[in-house]
C-alpha cells in the first residue's frame, strides 16, 4: 500500500514523478505529495490530501516546480488520518524522505528521539523514520549509506524508502525491506517506483533492490550497498510488458479494459505452460516424478486470490486425487498450521507482494516446505522468494478490483491439476488431450459473452439501489459465488453474502426479505438441480431472482425472473466463464451508483501490510 516515485536526470523532475504517481494511485488515494531539489537549492516540498489531481491542479501539473531530482508519494494511511500534515514527504533538518510500508516499534523510536530533542509534527510512522536518520547521520554517521544503515538495524517492520539528503544535491537514496521497489535506468537518468506501470513509459530496464539493501540514484551512475555499506553487484532485468498496457486504452475504467482482456490474458498464460497438446513444467521446474512426491497441497493467498485457490481445490481433488487445502494467508500464518514434509504450498498472489501471502511462504519455507508462487509480477517479493514460480501472463493489472489477473491465475491451477491428474496416473492420456484442447476454447468463448454485456448492463441499472445481494451455489458454483460476490461488495459498496447453496437454510436464510436479490450460480450438471431447489426455497421467502447458467438449461426461466446463459466447456473450467457476467453486473452496478469503480474506498490494491 503507498506508491513511491523517483527520478533524476536532466528533465524536469515533478510532471514525471506525477505521472508515476497516476500509475500508482491504485496503491492508495487518501494523500499524495511530491519533493523536487533543482540543482543545490532548498527542497520544495508540496503536500495535498486526498487524490492526486488535488496535488496536480496545486502544482499547475508539476509545471510550478522547478528541478531535476525528486521525489513522490500517494498514501494510503495506516498511522495517522488522511491529512495533508501525514501526507509524504516528511521533512528533518538534513533528510526529506517517503516511505511505503509500516514501522511497527515506531512509538519506543519516537520517544527515544523526542528524548534527544526530537519535535514530530505528523502523527505518522514515517516522520519518526525520517528523524531517526537524521538522527543517525548527524550524530555517527559521515555519510547517507551510514545513516541509513544504522536505522535500518533500528527499525522493526516493512519499508521502502526514497530520501533527499541536503548534503547531497544530486542524488537520491533507497532502501528496501519488504515493502517493493524497483529502479529504471534511462539515458543519462534514474527512476525509482513501487511498481512497474510507474515507469512502463520511459524505461524497461530495471534493477530489483534486495530486502535490506541500499541504493544511491544519480543522474549518470547507480549504486548498490548491502547492510555493511559494502558496495554489490545487481544485474540489470527487462521488463516485458508492454507500455500501452498501462493505460486505459479507450475505455472508461481500467476495470473494463481488464475484462476485456481476459481472453488474451487466459490465451497468454495457457500458451506459456501448454505447447500443443501437453503442458510443459519444466520452466517452473516441476517434473512429474515431483508431481507424483506430493502427498498433499496447500494452498495459500488472500482475497480472490484465495477464491482461485477454492476453484482449484475442487479442480485438483477431482482430476488428480490428491487432498487439497485452502489457507487465507492471514490465517495460516499464525495457526501453526500442520502440513506433511512432501507437501507442496502454492501461494497464489497477482502483485506477489500481499504481507500476508509472503509470510506464509517464508512460514512454509521454515517449516522445511516445497513451495510454489503463482505470480503475476515478475520480480515481486514473493516470485523471488519461493522454490518455484508460475508467472501469470495477464500484463500489468491497475484497477483495484482484479478481473485479469484471476482469470490468468485459475488457467494456472487448471494446467497444474491436469498435469498433476496425468503424472498421478488419474487421467488417461486422451481425456488429458481432451482436457487440454476444451482451455483452448476459454479464450473465445470468454469473447462471446462480453459480446452480450449489454443485457448485464440492463439488469444491473435496476439493481443499483439493491441493499443486499445473496450470491449461491454449489461446490465450483460455490467459489464461482465467492468471487462475484467480492466483486459486488468491493466496487458497488453492496452488501454481499456467498453462500454454498445448501447451507443457507441453517440461518442466512432469515436476512432474506422481499425483494432481496439472490443470484443462483448453476454451472456444475449433476449439482443443478439441488441448486434449483434452493432458489426455490429463496423465492418463497420473497427473494428476486437471477440465475446463470449453461447454454442449454433454458428451464431456469421457470423459477427465475432473469436468466444469464454462458457457453459450455468442461464443468471443471466453469469459473472461467461464469466469472465474467459476475464481474460485468459489479462493474455495472457502481457506474450505475457514480462510484470510482478503479479506486473503490478504503482499498488499495496492493496490501503490503498484515
Ligand atoms: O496481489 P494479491 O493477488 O496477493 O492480492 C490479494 C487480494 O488483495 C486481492 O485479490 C483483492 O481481494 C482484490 N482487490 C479483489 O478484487
Amino acid at each position: 500500500m503507498c506508491g513511491i516515485v523517483g527520478y533524476i536526470g536532466r528533465r524536469p523532475a515533478a510532471p514525471i514523478l506525477l505521472d508515476g504517481l497516476e500509475k500508482l494511485e491504485y496503491r492508495g488515494y487518501d494523500s499524495a505529495g511530491i519533493a523536487v531539489r533543482d540543482g543545490n537549492g532548498p527542497v520544495a516540498v508540496v503536500k495535498a490530501q486526498g487524490r492526486l489531481r488535488v496535488l496536480s491542479d496545486k502544482t499547475d501539473h508539476g509545471k510550478a516546480i522547478a528541478g531535476n531530482c525528486g521525489i513522490g508519494h500517494t498514501r494510503w494511511a495506516t498511522h495517522g488520518e488522511p491529512t495533508e500534515t501525514n501526507a509524504h514527504p516528511h521533512v528533518s533538518e538534513t533528510v526529506t524522505g517517503i516511505h511505503n510500508g509500516i514501522i511497527e516499534n515506531y512509538q519506543e523510536l519516537k520517544d527515544k528521539l523526542t528524548k534527544n530533542g526530537y519535535v514530530f509534527y505528523s502523527d505518522t510512522d514515517t516522520e519518526v523514520a525520517i528523524k531517526l536518520i537524521d538522527y543517525y547521520y548527524k550524530k555517527y554517521a559521515h555519510t547517507p549509506v551510514d545513516a541509513i544503515n544504522h536505522a535500518m538495524v533500528r527499525i522493526r517492520g516493512s519499508y521502502a524508502f526514497a530520501l533527499l539528503f541536503n548534503d547531497y544535491p544530486e542524488e537520491i537514496y533507497v532502501a528496501r525491506k519488504d515493502s517493493p521497489m524497483i529502479i529504471g535506468e534511462g539515458e543519462g537518468e534514474h527512476y525509482l517506483a513501487s511498481d512497474v506501470p510507474a515507469i512502463l513509459k520511459y524505461t524497461r530496464s530495471v534493477y530489483y533492490i534486495g530486502n535490506l539493501e541500499i541504493g544511491r540514484l544519480t543522474a549518470d551512475s547507480l549504486t548498490f550497498y548491502n547492510l555493511d555499506g559494502d558496495e554489490i553487484q545487481k544485474e540489470k532485468k527487462e521488463i516485458e510488458w508492454d507500455a500501452a498496457a498501462a493505460e486505459r486504452g479507450g475505455f472508461e475504467h481500467y476495470m473494463m479494459k481488464e475484462i476485456h482482456e481476459q481472453p488474451t490474458a487466459v490465451r497468454d498464460t495457457l500458451h506459456s505452460l501448454a505447447h500443443g497438446d501437453h503442458i510443459d513444467l519444466s520452466e517452473v521446474g516441476l517434473t512429474d516424478e515431483d508431481l507424483r512426491s506430493f502427498s498433499q497441497i496447500c494452498i495459500v493467498a488472500c482475497g480472490s486470490a484465495w477464491h482461485v485457490g477454492m476453484v482449484c481445490k475442487y479442480v485438483m481433488e477431482d482430476l488428480a486425487r490428491i487432498p487439497v487445502q485452502v489457507d487465507l494467508a492471514s490465517e495460516f500464518r499464525y495457526r501453526r498450521p500442520i502440513l506433511d514434509q512432501n507437501a507442496l504450498v502454492i501461494i497464489i498472489s497477482q502483485s506477489g507482494e500481499t504481507a500476508d501471502s509472503l509470510a506464509a511462504l517464508r512460514l512454509s519455507k521454515q517449516m522445511g516446505i516445497r513451495t510454489l508462487a503463482i505470480v503475476n509480477v515478475v520480480g515481486s517479493s514473493i516470485a523471488r522468494e519461493a522454490d518455484m514460480v508460475l508467472y501469470t501472463v495477464a500484463g500489468p493489472e491497475i484497477a483495484v478490483a482484479t478481473t485479469k489477473a484471476y482469470s490468468a491465475q485459475l488457467i494456472a491451477g487448471y494446467c497444474l491439476a491436469i498435469q498433476l491428474g496425468l503424472a498421478r496416473g488419474e487421467l488417461t492420456e486422451e481425456r488429458y488431450t481432451e482436457l487440454i484442447r476444451e482451455l483452448d476454447t476459454l479464450p473465445g468463448k470468454i469473447e462471446r459473452i462480453l459480446e452480450d454485456k449489454e443485457r448485464l448492463q440492463w439488469f444491473a441499472s435496476k439493481q443499483v439501489a439493491a441493499k443486499d445481494i445473496f450470491y449461491i451455489g454449489r461446490g465450483i458454483d460455490y467459489a464461482i459465488s465467492l468471487e462475484g460476490s467480492l466483486k459486488a461488495k468491493e466496487i458497488s459498496y453492496i452488501h454481499s453474502e456467498a453462500y454454498a447453496a445448501g447451507e443457507l437454510k441453517h440461518g442466512t436464510i432469515s436476512l432474506l426479505e422481499e425483494g432481496t436479490l439472490v443470484i443462483g450460480i448453476l454451472t456444475q450438471q449433476e449439482l443443478f438441480e439441488k441448486t434449483v431447489s434452493n432458489l426455490v426455497e429463496c423465492k418463497s421467502r420473497g427473494a428476486y431472482l437471477m440465475g446463470l447458467t449453461v447454454n442449454g438449461h433454458y428451464e431456469i426461466e421457470d423459477t427465475v425472473s432473469f436468466a444469464v446463459y454462458i457457453p459450455k466447456t468442461d464443468d471443471h473450467f466453469m469459473a472461467s466463464l461464469a466469472v465474467i457476467p459476475l464481474q460485468l453486473l459489479g462493474y455495472y452496478i457502481s457506474v450505475g451508483r457514480g462510484l470510482d469503480v478503479d479506486k473503490p474506498r478504503n482499498l488499495a490494491k496492493s496490501v503490503t501490510v498484515e
